[in-house]
C-alpha cells in the first residue's frame, strides 16, 4: 500500500486553521503578535482569505491585495504554509447591489436581501463571473508563493435557491436525465393525481407554495441541488486549476452527515476531501464514548469519498457558540478529539479560528487566541500540545486504513427513505440505523470504511447495508455478484423496496433481483407504534424489536431468529442465505442493539475480521489503525476520564518516544497513545 500523501509539497500533519487577518487591519501589533503566538502555539498552517472578498476587493475591479500579501509572507518566515481560501462563501455588498440574480430565491419564490453567508445562487452567471474573476487574480498573484500548498474552494457549500434561474436549470438537468417528458412521467408516476406534465416549462422545485407530494420530484429536486453545488464549486475550480495546476483543491464538508448536499458528488472533482467537525463532548462519562463514536463514524466517511487520507479542515479548540448549552471543552479532551481524526486518516488538525474575532456573531466562539491576546489561556497550551504530538507523526502522512468491513451509506438512499409517507411519520433514522451498525466495530476496534453505491466492493469480505431501500437493477446486480463471488452481505427490513426513480420495485421485496440473494421475501412491514416491542428468540435467547418487523417468509434461507410474539409469532426475523460462494443475511425488524452487536461479531468471527490490537479493549477505549502496507500505525484512544490498562501480547514501539511497549499499555484519562509494530 503506497502512501497517498495529498499534499505533495508539505509532507507533515498540518496543524493551524482558519485566521482573519482581514479582520484586523486597524490593528497591527496584533497582527505582529499573531505570527509569535502562532509560532508559540506549534502551528504550521494557516486558512486564509475565507471571509475576504470585501477586503480583497472592495469596490468592482479595484483590488487591494496588501493584507494578503503580509500575511502570506508572514506565515512563510514563522515557518508556515498556507492554504488559500475562494472567498465566494460571503459576497461583498457592491456585488449584491449590483447583481441581484446572486442572491438566493427561498422556497417561496422570494428573493432574499443582503445578508448572512453561504447564500449565493450557484446558477447564476453573474456570480460565477465574479468568482473567475477574484479567483484568476489571487491564483496568479500567488501562484508562486512558497507558502501556498493547496486551494480551499468557498467554505461548507450549501442551501438552494429558487430563483428563476435555477428553476431552469433543474429542467434542463431534468431534460438531461430523462430525455422525453414521457420518462419523466413514468419515473415520476405523474398520472397519480392528474399531475401529468405535458409541457417541461411546468415543471418547478417542490415548494410549500406548490408542489409537495411527488417524492421522485423531490429526491430529484435534491439531486439537481447537488449537482449545481458541484458544478459551481468545479467551475471555481477549473479558474485556479487553469493557472495552479499542481495545488491541489478541497473544500470543506458540513458535520453530521449534512443531508442537502450528496458529498459523494460533491468530493468528486476535489483533489482531497475535508472534514469539519464540531463533537457536542459532554464532559461525563460514558456519554462521550458515543460522541467519539459517531464523529469516527463521519471520519470514516470523509476518507472514503476520495479512499484518502483527508484534512480536518474546522474543529473547535474550547467550545463552539451555538449548540444549545455551550459547555466548556474538559482539560485533555482537544488532544484527544485531534488524534482521533488522525487515527482515522485526517493529516491535519486546524481549528476554527486561530483569533477570536472582537464583534459580530462569532466573537465568543472557541479559539487559538483568545481575547485576552496571549499565550496564558489553558486552551492555548492545549493546542501547544496538539501541535507537539503531531510534529511526531510525520511517518504516518499518507498511511490510511486497510479496512475488510464496509458500511454503506448513500444520500439518495436517505433522501428517498425520508421522503416515503407509510412506515412512521418523521424521522425514520436513517443516521442513528447506521450508527447501531458502526457501535459493534467501534468499541471492537476494527477498522471500518464508510462507502457508496459506486464504490469497488471487492475489498471488502462483509459489506452491511442497512436500510437499504433504494436498490437500482443495476445496483441488484453489483450486490449479487459480490455475494456470489464470496462475498458477506447483510441487510435489513426496508431493503430494495423502489428503485432509483423511487418507483416500487414489482414482483415483491426485496426487489432487483434481491429475493433470490437473500432467500427471503418480504410480505409486510408493521410499523411499531414507541411503546411497543415484540421478542425475538435467536438459539435460545430473547431479543427486542422495536419501530419495524417485517413479516418476512423463507424461501431457501436458513431462519436464524423467529419472532416470538404478535400474529407472526413463530415466523423469521432474521435470516442467511448462502448464494454463489458467500453469504446473504438479513435482519427483518430494529432491535434495541444487543442483536445486531451478536450479529456482527458473528460476522467477524466467520470472515476473521480482527482489530489490529491484539487485546480486549475495555469500555470508551477504541482502537485504529493506518498502515503504508509495511508498518502498522495504531491509536490507541481512552474516551473516558479514567485511567485504562491494556493488555497485549505483543511488543510495540511508541511512534513518539521510539519506547518499547510489551505486556500492558497504561492510557491516561482521554489519552491517546500511537504505537506502531
Ligand atoms: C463552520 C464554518 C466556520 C465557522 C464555524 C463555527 O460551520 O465553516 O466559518 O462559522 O462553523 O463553528
Amino acid at each position: 500500500m503506497e502512501k497517498k500523501y495529498i499534499i505533495p509539497k508539505f509532507k507533515h500533519m498540518l496543524h493551524g486553521g482558519d485566521y482573519n487577518p482581514d479582520q484586523w487591519q486597524a490593528y497591527p501589533e496584533v497582527l505582529e503578535e499573531d505570527m509569535r503566538l502562532f509560532k508559540l502555539a506549534n502551528c504550521n498552517e494557516m486558512s486564509l482569505g475565507i471571509f475576504a472578498w470585501a477586503a480583497l476587493e472592495p469596490e468592482e475591479g479595484k483590488f487591494d491585495f496588501s493584507f494578503m500579501d503580509k500575511a502570506m509572507d508572514d506565515i512563510y518566515k514563522a515557518g508556515g504554509r498556507v492554504i488559500l481560501a475562494t472567498p465566494s462563501a460571503a459576497r461583498p455588498q457592491w456585488l449584491a447591489e449590483k447583481y441581484p440574480e446572486v442572491l438566493r430565491c427561498n422556497e417561496r419564490f422570494e428573493r432574499m436581501s443582503f445578508g448572512r453567508r453561504h447564500n449565493h445562487c450557484y446558477t447564476s452567471p453573474a456570480y460565477r463571473e465574479k468568482t473567475a474573476i477574484i479567483n484568476t487574480k489571487l491564483a496568479e498573484r500567488y501562484k508562486d508563493h512558497p507558502a501556498l500548498i493547496a486551494w480551499h474552494i468557498s467554505n461548507e457549500l450549501s442551501g438552494e435557491c429558487y430563483c428563476p434561474l435555477c428553476c431552469q436549470a433543474f429542467r434542463d438537468w431534468l431534460k438531461e436525465k430523462y430525455g422525453t417528458l414521457d420518462n419523466l412521467n413514468h419515473s415520476w408516476w405523474s398520472t397519480f393525481w392528474a399531475h401529468t406534465y405535458t409541457d417541461w416549462n411546468q415543471i418547478l422545485p417542490p415548494s410549500p407554495m406548490g408542489e409537495t407530494s411527488v417524492h421522485a420530484l423531490r429526491i430529484d429536486w435534491r439531486r439537481f441541488v447537488s449537482h449545481q453545488t458541484a458544478d459551481f464549486m468545479e467551475s471555481e475550480i477549473a479558474t485556479v486549476k487553469a493557472i495552479t495546476p499542481d495545488i491541489p483543491v478541497t473544500t470543506n464538508m458540513i458535520p453530521g452527515f449534512y443531508n442537502a448536499v450528496d458529498y459523494r458528488r460533491l468530493n468528486k472533482n476535489v483533489d482531497f476531501a475535508s472534514q469539519d467537525m464540531y463533537p457536542q463532548w459532554k464532559g461525563r462519562d460514558p456519554d462521550d464514548a458515543n460522541v467519539a463514536m459517531y464523529a469516527a463514524l463521519q471520519y470514516d466517511t470523509a476518507r472514503c469519498f476520495k479512499h484518502k487520507p483527508f484534512l480536518l479542515m474546522e474543529s473547535a479548540p474550547g467550545l463552539v457558540n451555538w449548540f444549545q448549552y455551550n459547555k466548556l471543552m474538559r482539560p485533555g479532551v482537544l488532544e484527544q478529539a485531534s488524534l482521533q481524526a488522525v487515527a482515522h486518516g485526517a493529516d491535519s488538525a486546524q481549528y476554527f479560528q486561530f483569533r477570536k474575532s472582537r464583534g459580530s456573531a462569532e466573537k465568543f466562539h472557541g479559539a487559538v487566541v483568545d481575547h485576552v491576546g496571549d499565550e496564558t489561556p489553558r486552551l492555548f497550551r492545549e493546542v501547544q500540545q496538539v501541535g507537539k504530538r503531531l510534529a511526531a507523526l510525520d511517518e504516518i502522512v499518507g498511511t490510511m486504513a486497510d479496512a475488510k468491513i464496509a458500511l454503506v451509506h448513500d444520500w439518495s438512499n436517505k433522501w428517498a427513505i425520508d421522503e416515503a409517507q407509510g412506515f412512521q411519520k418523521g424521522d425514520k433514522r436513517v443516521i442513528p440505523t447506521l450508527e447501531s451498525f458502526y457501535k459493534p466495530l467501534w468499541k471492537r476496534g476494527i477498522d471500518t470504511d464508510v462507502i457508496g453505491f459506486e464504490d469497488d466492493f471487492s475489498p471488502y469480505s462483509v459489506i452491511i447495508a442497512p436500510m437499504l431501500y433504494t436498490v437500482s437493477e443495476e445496483l441488484g446486480e453489483k450486490l449479487k455478484n459480490y455475494v456470489k463471488n464470496g462475498g458477506t452481505l447483510l441487510c435489513t427490513y426496508m431493503t430494495a423496496m423502489v428503485d432509483e426513480n423511487d418507483l416500487c420495485h414489482l414482483g415483491g421485496f426485496p426487489g432487483a433481483g434481491l429475493k433470490e440473494v437473500f432467500g427471503i421475501w418480504n410480505e409486510e412491514i408493521d410499523t411499531l407504534y414507541p411503546e411497543d416491542t415484540v421478542p425475538v428468540t435467536a438459539d435460545g435467547k430473547t431479543y427486542t424489536a422495536v419501530d419495524y418487523c417485517e413479516v418476512i417468509h423463507a424461501r431457501g434461507a436458513e431462519v436464524l431468529a423467529t419472532y416470538d410474539g404478535e400474529f407472526y409469532k413463530g415466523m423469521p426475523a432474521a435470516t442467511v442465505n448462502s448464494y454463489g460462494s458467500g453469504k446473504a443475511y438479513y435482519l427483518a425488524f430494529r432491535d434495541k442493539g444487543d442483536f445486531t452487536d451478536m450479529m456482527v461479531e458473528r460476522l467477524l468471527a466467520e470472515k476473521n475480521i480482527a482489530s489490529a490490537f491484539d487485546g480486549a479493549l475495555p469500555q470508551g477505549v477504541t482502537a485504529h489503525s493506518r498502515t503504508d502496507g509495511d508498518t502498522t500505525y495504531l491509536f490507541l484512544e481512552n474516551f473516558t476520564a479514567s485511567e485504562q490498562t491494556l493488555s497485549t501480547a505483543l511488543c510495540w514501539t511508541d511512534v513518539e518516544s521510539g519506547e518499547k511497549l510489551c505486556g500492558t499499555i497504561t492510557l491516561a484519562p482521554h489519552k491517546t497513545v500511537i504505537i506502531k509494530k
